[in-house]
């Protein structure tokens, strides 16, 4: 390491598993509960699957640690700690672009993050009140259609999360979630359990097993593959700069690579749980597993209504739900906080209140596009889904790569290694990041792309 290290002027993590913690709970969020279900039922199942763990694996972590790496390497907002390396590593200050877009990508996704996390507020009073036990599935539809068609109701959750969201970031990050997420992401793995025991007694455990795990590749299609790229980065927060300004409060002396490990395998764990509790029960009341977004809130809520004590643990489910939503939706916006903070002279409260209203007023678009403007559609898609291929798909690898580029093809070895840190028995380590970061993620996000828009 070298003497001459940069402090964050935000603060600093307090130790390397608060770090481990803050991490795994903007990775862990509506991504792995809400979206990969449904995506994954969206596009064949298994097939889609493995492509998705392939890029976990083989672009995820390597990107995660290359984040946690220029984050930490230049402490300041993701905009300012790439125009500090670059200039560093005597490169152009364009570079800076990675930092931009993705300030604009988190700012975008928090828009329609926050209107369905407000959703699952929703669901937390009617898990509690009783609203499923005994349900059949169409009353369950019912309870769900009728929410996402009242736009007077989603406004109010959503002004709600996003209030929430907000007075955390306004407290600063190390006050603010990381006591709370200690608790609750052990807590809602444990529901995860309870959900897949259940899932076990419904009969068709073995249905979604199989459909979830047994690849077919003849159903997954070239925008499916897109798909799956676009989610392993959205899952572990990456390409946008989230886990970069995490890394910039990171202590010296944590280990990126076993932290990046770490998260991505407790990300992943989630995801896997929340498919293998979904699947066995939308295939035992024969619903659809390719329902689109509502998928989670026409599911669930059948297993709340049958289990004994549905009411306390379908309302204990949606806490958690919408607490993992909290610990993401905070990391959506910290760039952009922080960067206020640092270049226009704001506090944090001016800087969060201001973020969020803006951020507020644009997920106004996502709510109308459940209801009153569904029928609005540029190619095929409706906003909500337009902003989500936008930024999911298209800006986070995106930024994935040009992240992967900086990291490997820009900065120094030199550099890497000292911030990386893998040095003696870790050598091998540091030369797999380091080939996986510089030829493979680079090639494959190319590839991926290519072949979306047909030219393979
Ligand atoms: N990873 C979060 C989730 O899975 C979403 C997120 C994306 C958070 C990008 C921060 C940055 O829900």
């Amino acid at each position: 390491m070298t003497d001459k290290r940069r402090v964050s002027m935000h603060g600093q993590w307090s130790s390397r598993w608060a770090f481990i913690l803050a991490a795994t709970g903007s990775a862990v969020g509506l991504g792995n509960i809400w979206k990969f279900p449904y995506i994954t039922g969206a596009n064949g199942g298994g097939a889609f699957v493995i492509v998705y763990l392939i890029c976990i694996a083989i672009i995820g972590i390597p990107i995660m640690m290359a984040e946690v790496m220029l984050g930490r390497r230049g402490r300041q907002s993701p905009i300012n700690s790439m125009l500090s390396l670059s200039k560093e590593e005597g490169s152009h200050k364009g570079w800076q672009i990675v930092g931009w877009s993705g300030m604009i990508a988190g700012f975008l996704i928090l828009s329609y993050y926050s209107v369905i996390a407000g959703w699952a507020l929703a669901y937390v009073f009617r898990a509690a009140t009783g609203m499923f036990t005994g349900a059949t599935a169409e009353g369950i539809e019912g309870i769900y259609n009728e929410l996402v068609s009242d736009p007077e109701r989603l406004l109010a959750w959503h002004t709600l999360f996003m209030v929430m969201t907000m007075v955390v970031v306004a407290r600063g990050v190390r006050s603010g979630l990381e006591q709370a997420v200690r608790f609750l992401m052990p807590a809602l793995f444990v529901i995860l359990l309870i959900l897949v025991g259940y899932a076990m007694s419904t009969g068709s455990f073995m249905d979604g097993i199989r459909f979830l795990f047994t690849p077919d590749f003849s159903k997954i299609s070239k925008a499916g593959i897109l798909i799956a790229l676009g989610h392993a980065f959205f899952t572990l927060s990456l390409g946008m700069g989230a886990i970069m300004i995490y890394g910039s409060y990171m202590t010296d002396d944590a280990s990126i690579a076993k932290t990046s490990f770490a998260v991505a395998i407790a990300d992943t764990l989630v995801a896997l749980l929340a498919g293998m509790a979904i699947f066995p029960i939308v295939f035992a009341y024969g619903l659809e597993p390719g329902a689109g977004p509502g998928l989670i809130f026409k599911t669930l809520p059948l297993a709340f209504g049958q289990m004994p004590g549905g009411p306390f643990f379908g309302m204990l489910f949606f806490i958690l739900l919408v607490f993992a939503a909290w610990s993401s939706s905070i990391s959506l916006i910290e760039p952009l906080v922080a960067w206020l903070v640092e270049n226009h002279n704001m506090n944090r409260v001016t800087a969060s209140v201001m973020s969020g209203i803006f951020a507020w007023l644009l997920g106004i678009a996502t709510i109308f596009s459940f209801n009153l403007m569904s029928g609005v559609k540029l190619f095929g898609k409706t906003f909500f889904d337009l902003l989500d291929f936008l930024t999911a798909n298209i800006m986070l690898p995106l930024g994935g790569l040009f992240i992967a580029i900086f990291a490997t093809w820009v900065m120094s070895r030199e550099s890497s290694r000292d911030e990386l840190a893998l040095v003696g028995k870790a050598e091998p380590v540091y030369f797999i990041w380091y080939f996986l970061t510089r030829f493979i993620t680079p090639i494959a996000v190319i590839v991926v792309f290519l072949n979306a828009i047909g030219v393979l």
